[in-house]
């Protein structure tokens, strides 16, 4: 089995829906095994909590700089033996030793379909907000291998939803979320931890 290690910053819904998931039996070949907080009132560590799953709560304030604070979370993540570490709303940023340690064993889930609406600054609403004034059509979410280029690692599995009139950036959040951030996260980690994506001349190939 691998150790699954989720990172999290805010509400902590992807990390709910992997929580869900692996109840269900449709994480294979893995289990969470550690959720990492860079918030200490982050919503995200209740839920690892109803579930019985050790946390840690490594706070960016706490360390002197990105590289201070990227060696706190290295050296957790080596204590936690993480075979994957997923970024699930995390939010803080750490340097490129953190991905260099751990080469496509890092994936992020980010609410766009990259390569649009991504890199620095968008995170979180922002992105949706930046979807709604360009007026494109279809919108979604990517789950990709984190590397040292922001949102710019090997794609692993994208779907998309439709922008409608009168959206708001909240209600295209939840479209995105429900529809499918909370499915592509667990799939993707599921197949991850079957052996199930390799990663050919920097893109991702998934065997489904
Ligand atoms: C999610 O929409 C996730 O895709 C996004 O933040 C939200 C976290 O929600 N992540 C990013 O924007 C990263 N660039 P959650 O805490 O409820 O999972």
């Amino acid at each position: 089995m691998k150790n699954i290690v989720v990172l999290v910053s805010g509400g902590g819904t992807n990390l709910q829906a992997l929580i869900d998931a692996q109840k269900r039996g449709d994480i294979k070949g893995g289990r969470i095994t550690c959720v990492i907080s860079s918030k200490a009132d982050a919503y995200a560590l209740e839920r690892a909590k109803q579930n019985d799953i050790p946390t840690r709560v490594l706070v960016r304030k706490d360390y002197a700089d990105v590289h201070e604070y990227s060696k706190a979370m290295l050296d957790a993540l080596n204590e936690e033996k993480a075979d994957l570490v997923v970024y699930a709303g995390f939010m803080t940023i750490l340097d490129e030793t953190v991905c260099r340690a751990y080469p496509n064993k890092m994936i992020n889930v980010h609410p766009a379909l990259i390569p649009s609406f991504c890199g620095k600054g968008f995170y979180g609403l922002h992105v949706h907000e930046a979807v709604l004034e360009k007026g494109v059509k279809v919108t979604g979410a990517t789950v990709h291998f984190v590397t040292e280029v922001c949102d710019g690692g090997p794609i692993i599995l994208q779907d998309t939803v439709p922008v409608k009139n009168g959206d708001t950036p909240e209600i295209l959040q939840r479209r995105v979320m429900e529809n499918v951030e909370w499915k592509i996260l667990p799939k993707a980690v599921s197949l991850f931890c079957q052996d199930k994506i390799h990663v050919e001349n920097g893109i991702a190939v998934v065997d489904e």
